[in-house]
């Protein structure tokens, strides 16, 4: 199983490019099954969920295709298609429900696995469930597997009773083909769900309100094929961010925009950063020593909980304690155990962690959880003194494109072993 191998302690410096936004890419590929015409997405990145649901969408019947190294790919869901995203697929990858609104507004029926359970919480998916009961679908769960059927969808007032991402994703999907309007109440404002909008808008849907917590979709006969260019990455451009600031090194990240990323690169400013964004860009410069910074995650535009652990693996070596309250998932500290193999000190209470900064990290052989469990390992790796060997890398393979590649053109010393 590879394992990642860093040398710390060398500043990061120079130009990368910002890949396409792995949680818009999930669900856009999904919005291909609401049309039997061609979607083509652009700036699709090249990772390992991507290509897992490319298997569960070929898997269905769906014709895919990619057009070269940045031409993207194509998806084309015929009415024969098979509405059956097995166990065996779904297992690896939560975002498979995505396939769940869709095929339940195209084809009246589908049979999706549960998910399950993950490393940072049980993340049921009661709220997708009760939306599309709501919109008129009969739904059971029997044996593992969600079942739904109805004649038509029909619009409906949805209250979600929490902010959820991925459910507000696959209600608005489902109300693109439904008799009716839809309004979405209490719905996710993450960048990513507006970019689904526009997809979806692209299509022929009729959305408004996307980026508030209010979205209305006036449901349509059907919707048809387009092209679409997916946004940039926030978290990867945030967990490069993360990097240079640890090293006290200057970079400059390009393909991307600070203007999904306020409440990160205000916390950036505080630990001492100097943060100048351009029309396509970002760059950072970093001070010897960042300063601790507290944070509380919670849904978009507050602090995401997909940058707690890198903003861990950076107080580690702060100035300063620093309180972090993970708000969102209930088991969202796995990487607390290993930040502490490389000497962090960090006392974790409930859902909060207090991180003392330390002198210095030593070099150690850690191991991976979860994905962005993996990308504070990898933060805190390129400042640990020594080696650091991080144990499990797939899981960084799953949502980091060519780390490695990205990482070395920035001077840093790492290795993939077999
Ligand atoms: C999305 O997951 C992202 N994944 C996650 O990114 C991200 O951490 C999360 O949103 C929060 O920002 C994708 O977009 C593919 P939620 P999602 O539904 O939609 C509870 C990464 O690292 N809940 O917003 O699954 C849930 O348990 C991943 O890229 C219910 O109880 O998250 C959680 O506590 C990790 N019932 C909270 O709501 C439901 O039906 C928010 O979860 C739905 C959610």
């Amino acid at each position: 199983m590879d394992k990642l191998k860093i040398r710390g302690g060398r500043p990061l410096h120079g130009d990368i490019a910002i890949s396409g936004a792995k949680n818009a890419a999930l669900p856009e590929m999904c919005a291909a099954l609401l049309t039997a015409e061609p979607v083509h997405l652009v700036n699709v990145p090249r990772l390992h969920d991507v290509r897992t649901m490319r298997r569960l969408l070929d898997h269905m019947g769906v014709t895919t295709q990619t057009h070269g190294e940045r031409g993207g790919m194509s998806f084309v869901a015929p009415d024969t298609l098979s509405p059956e995203a097995s166990y065996e697929l779904v297992k690896t990858m939560r975002a498979s429900v995505l396939v769940l609104g869709p095929l339940l507004a195209r084809f009246g029926r589908a049979r999706v696995s549960l998910p399950g359970g993950c490393a940072i919480g049980a993340r049921p998916v009661d709220q997708h469930i009760k939306g599309l009961q709501a919109m008129g679908a009969e739904v059971r769960v029997e044996h593992g597997y969600v079942h739904a059927t109805v004649p038509r969808l029909k619009g409906a007032r949805l209250f979600t009773d929490m902010v959820t991402v991925t459910g507000t994703e696959n209600l608005m999907m489902a109300a693109a083909l439904a008799d009716g309007e839809t309004v979405i109440e209490n719905a996710a404002r993450e960048p990513e769900v507006v970019d689904l909008a526009n997809c979806l808008v692209a299509m022929g849907a009729q959305i408004s309100g996307a980026g508030s917590d209010v979205i209305r979709i006036r449901g349509v006969e059907r919707l048809h094929g387009a092209t679409h260019r997916i946004m940039p990455d926030r978290i990867e451009t945030g967990t490069y961010l993360c990097a240079a600031a640890v090293t006290g090194g200057a970079v400059r990240l390009t393909g991307t925009s600070s203007c999904y990323l306020d409440a990160v690169i205000d916390k950036l400013m505080d630990a001492g950063c100097e943060v100048v964004s351009e029309r396509d860009a970002i760059r950072l410069s970093a001070p010897a020593r960042l300063n601790a910074v507290s944070l509380r995650t919670s849904p978009y535009p507050a602090f995401p909980t997909d940058m707690q652990a890198q903003f861990m693996a950076i107080n580690c070596v702060a100035n300063g304690v620093a309180m972090i309250r993970e708000t969102i998932f209930e088991n969202r500290f796995m990487h607390a155990v290993e930040l502490q193999r490389l000497g962090a000190d960090i006392r974790i209470d409930g859902n909060t962690a207090v991180v003392q900064g330390v002198a210095k990290l030593e070099g150690a052989t850690v191991m991976a959880t979860d994905l962005r469990a993996s990308a504070s390992l990898v933060v805190a790796g390129l400042v640990a003194e020594g080696e650091t060997v991080i144990e499990r890398i797939y899981h960084l393979d799953r949502g980091y494109e060519r780390l490695e590649a990205k990482l070395a053109a920035l001077g840093a010393k790492v290795r993939r072993l077999a």
